[in-house]
């Protein structure tokens, strides 16, 4: 903070300088000098004054195009301009206007009227620096509590998120599935959904709500559930029912994600060709996600060790998929299945059964 007011006068005329000096320098006030426009424009990003009184004529930059250059800059545009000149005609008041002065004086300058201009010019300016320096601490502290804010956000989701995950795991246990087997399948399922071209939130959905697609899991008998052999027809009805047990722990969510864990659960094991339950849905009846989740759930069960079965190879694994095209799968997800499986086999691997990895990160995203 100066003591006094700077005052920087920017003419070619040594006269003229020394005049207005003579007048301004008694009543209490600094005095900055500028004898071309270029000199004027240093000095006022240098020494940031109170008011710039300019002579319009001058040699090179004249008082208008550094009026101009002034108000162009972000720092100095609140510095008052009051244009000083000989030339007293509308036009050049309408230009210096324009170029954005914001009063004159004409040649030659009385001193009562330069004292009234520039004393409630330097008010302004001392006023503009106080709006600025508020609007800047008010600009950062909702910058400061916005930052707050996402971070206290991020942090629910995360647990919500977290939640979920260790709720599935809890509920895979059952059928002696790890927390591998619902990373992978989320992780199939994004795949899959970038892939067939869905917007970045709905693919988000998706790996959010895939591990949800077993969790009516819950409902079924463990001796069912459990059995190493074959199960008896009576058996399979319970078994199946596991989807609508699923849809109706899930129903009635207003969160997108779980209202699309409900469609997931309700038709994952539902086939292109109408054989699938427990709906027995055919071709694009059968909802989007609930497609991709049997895509992503099949090729995870045919490649992971079952209470009833072996792992399958891989190779063995996309033959059994090639022969499910067009009866069981969708044959576009097929399709966009075997042009992404460098990135499946990426996340079967990063996902493997041997690795304890209960937490949703990192995912597709790369979050
Ligand atoms: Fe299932």
């Amino acid at each position: 903070m100066r003591e006094k007011p700077l005052i920087l006068v920017a003419d070619d005329e040594e006269r003229n300088i020394r005049l207005i000096e003579a007048m301004l320098l008694p009543m209490g006030y600094d005095i900055a000098i500028a004898q071309n426009g270029r000199q004027a424009l240093e000095k006022v990003k240098e020494l940031f004054p109170d008011v710039v009184l300019l002579d319009i004529m001058m040699p090179g930059m004249d008082g208008y195009e550094v009026a101009r250059r002034i108000r162009k800059d972000q720092y100095t545009r609140i510095i008052p301009i009051v244009m000083i000149t000989n030339l007293g005609d509308v036009k050049d008041r309408v230009n210096a206007l324009e170029a954005g002065a914001d009063d004159f004086l004409s040649k030659p300058v009385e001193k009562l009227e330069l004292m009234a201009r520039v004393g409630s010019l330097v008010k302004v300016k001392a006023y503009n620096v106080h709006l600025r320096n508020y609007q800047e601490k008010l600009e950062s502290e909702v910058n400061q509590r916005t930052g707050q804010l996402k971070a206290a956000l991020k942090k629910i989701k995360e647990a919500s998120h977290e939640t979920i995950y260790r709720l599935c795991r809890a509920a895979e246990y059952k059928d002696d599935n790890t927390a591998g087997h619902i990373h992978r399948v989320s992780n199939y399922a994004a795949l899959l959904a970038i892939k067939l071209g869905l917007r970045k939130k709905t693919t988000e959905s998706i790996l959010l709500a895939a591990p949800m697609h077993d969790v009516g899991k819950i409902g079924v008998p463990d001796h069912i559930l459990q059995k190493p052999g074959k199960l008896t027809p009576d058996e399979w009805v319970i078994m199946k029912m596991h989807t609508v047990f699923g849809s109706k722990i899930l129903e009635g969510s207003h969160v997108g994600y779980i209202r699309f864990a409900e469609v997931i659960a309700l038709t994952h094991h539902e086939k292109w060709d109408g054989s699938g339950y427990p709906l027995g849905l055919k071709g694009d009846k059968i909802p989007l996600v609930g497609r991709i989740m049997a895509m992503a759930d099949v090729f995870d069960a045919l490649t992971s060790k079952r209470p009833y079965k072996k792992a399958f190879s891989v190779e063995k694994s996309f033959e059994i998929i090639k022969q499910g095209r067009e009866n069981h799968f969708d044959p576009d997800i097929v399709d966009a299945f075997f042009s992404i499986t460098d990135q499946i086999l990426d996340v079967k691997e990063k996902y493997a059964d041997d690795e304890i990895n209960i937490i949703p990160k990192p995912n597709v995203f790369g979050t």
